[in-house]
């Protein structure tokens, strides 16, 4: 029977580790950030950062926590470089962060959900009233990080894994139906080249950047998520199979969302750059489009499953503090969970009155030679999504090239694998030691200097 458990172990692992990545950041962030960082430029930036940064710093990820069986803290103390957890504490703080703004997402995406069942499709043009109305999305954040800490407190993400496994592909035939219906309306075909047809004049600095914070972001990377459910992962799996496919997967939904959304927005003669609201501002005139109750039934899956996607990934940003708390702070899980999920949920309150409700958080900081303020929202994910996380990103594959070594690596790379000599096997060996330290290094600063101190090294 050892090898049936194994099975279920891996294909458990595959579900979580895809859950937590498939989210809010493949519908809802992805296709804005194509539309802000010029189109088919940023989807290509993003592909290949996928690919060839991104799928060797997951396989590092995983095999550490494999290895260590440990949180992302204890992991580095666990190999015995208990001076290197910094990079575990701060991918804990990069957690708290993205799940602080992430959930007040997720309460907009549930709450849309509700107003679909009720046919409020107007909801779209009163996109920016919605969310200024703090009682609801209040109250809508609230449900969902006490739904999102009810999970993790039962340790019953289990049975939600199990329910991904229905839904996601629900909600990706679902898309897949959206595209083709998309690619029927008048200016679809706007939609497509700007997805599709690059314009290299367009690139940036800052638009490399985002592209970069994106794939990490999509891929729950550079903050130790993947260690921890790496942790849970059995000694007789291949875990670069198992990275391969979550990568592949993770991009694949992206990339049809981006292929259902531009032709939404052109066709309803929207502008690509309208930022978080996107979605919510485009989606529901569409499916007002299909008429009546089919338009409701129609919207009100769609967000019901954007929400379970969400929290599938909620639940993945909480556990990160949690285990860290419960293993190293030695507090009992049940107490831990509630503790810090009220915490984030604190943090997360500016963020929802930082879209015109409260002037302060809305014009919160003006970076060195910005033209305009960023709100405090926009101002969580730079940090932690677009700047900490490569930057984590970066010290995980430091680490496993020259602290712990990649022979370390590689032998808990090799184990289930069945091809030692595997040109994959080679690819990563070379992106962890050489490609990935350079490169992320190197955007590492020069983003930085840009984005925050207005100094562009190249012209
Ligand atoms: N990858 C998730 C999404 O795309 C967000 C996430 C980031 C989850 C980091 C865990 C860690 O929605």
């Amino acid at each position: 029977m050892a090898s049936r458990g194994a099975f279920n172990s891996r294909i458990g692992f595959i579900l979580a580790a895809a859950g937590s990545a498939v989210g809010l950041g493949n519908i809802w962030k992805f296709p804005f950030e194509v539309g802000e960082g010029g189109g088919a430029i940023f989807l290509v930036m993003y592909l290949a950062f996928c690919f060839i940064l991104c799928f060797p710093v997951m396989v590092t990820e995983i095999a550490i926590g494999r290895k260590t069986q440990k949180n992302p803290v204890g992991a580095f103390n666990a190999l015995g470089f208990s001076k290197w957890n910094f990079v575990g504490k701060m991918g804990i703080l990069c957690g708290v962060l993205i799940l602080s703004f992430y959930n007040v997402v997720a309460g907009w995406a549930f709450g849309y959900f509700l107003e679909m069942v009720s046919g409020n499709f107007g909801i779209g043009a009163n996109f920016g009233g919605y969310i200024n109305d703090i009682g609801r999305v209040g109250l809508y954040g609230a449900l969902f990080m006490f739904a999102t800490a009810w999970i993790v407190s039962k340790g019953i993400s289990g049975g939600i894994e199990r329910a991904a496994k229905f839904l996601m592909p629900t909600l990706v035939g679902m898309i897949l139906l959206l595209v083709a219906y998309a690619l029927t309306l008048p200016n679809a075909m706007n939609g497509i080249s700007f997805y599709l047809v690059p314009d290299f004049s367009e690139v940036n600095l800052g638009v490399v950047g985002s592209a970069l914070g994106q794939a990490f972001f999509s891929l729950s990377l550079g903050m130790g998520a993947l260690i921890t459910y790496g942790s849970y992962v059995s000694k007789q799996d291949n875990i670069v199979q198992s990275a391969a496919f979550i990568t592949l997967a993770d991009v694949g939904i992206a990339f049809i969302a981006g292929l259902m959304m531009f032709p939404f927005v052109f066709s309803q003669g929207l502008e690509p750059q309208g930022g978080p609201g996107l979605i919510f501002v485009t989606l529901p005139g569409i499916f007002e489009t299909f008429g009546g109750s089919m338009g409701i039934i129609i919207g009100s899956a769609f967000f019901l499953l954007l929400s379970f996607a969400a929290l599938t990934s909620t639940v993945s940003l909480l556990e990160v503090p949690v285990a860290y708390v419960v293993d190293e702070l030695k507090i009992e899980r049940k107490h831990a969970v509630w503790v810090v999920a009220l915490v984030i949920f604190l943090i997360g309150v500016p963020s929802m009155i930082a879209n015109g409700d409260s002037q302060f958080f809305t014009s919160f900081i003006t970076y060195i030679g910005a033209a305009a303020p960023t709100d405090f929202m926009t101002f969580v994910g730079d940090v932690a999504n677009d700047t900490l996380l490569p930057l984590g990103g970066f010290l995980i594959v430091m680490f496993a090239a020259y602290v712990w070594k990649k022979e370390n690596l590689n032998e808990e790379m090799e184990i289930g694998f069945p091809n030692k000599n595997s040109l994959v096997l080679k690819y990563i060996d070379f992106a962890v030691s050489y490609l990935c330290p350079v490169v992320l290094g190197c955007l590492f600063i020069l983003t930085v200097l840009n984005k925050y101190f207005g100094i562009s090294l190249f012209g």
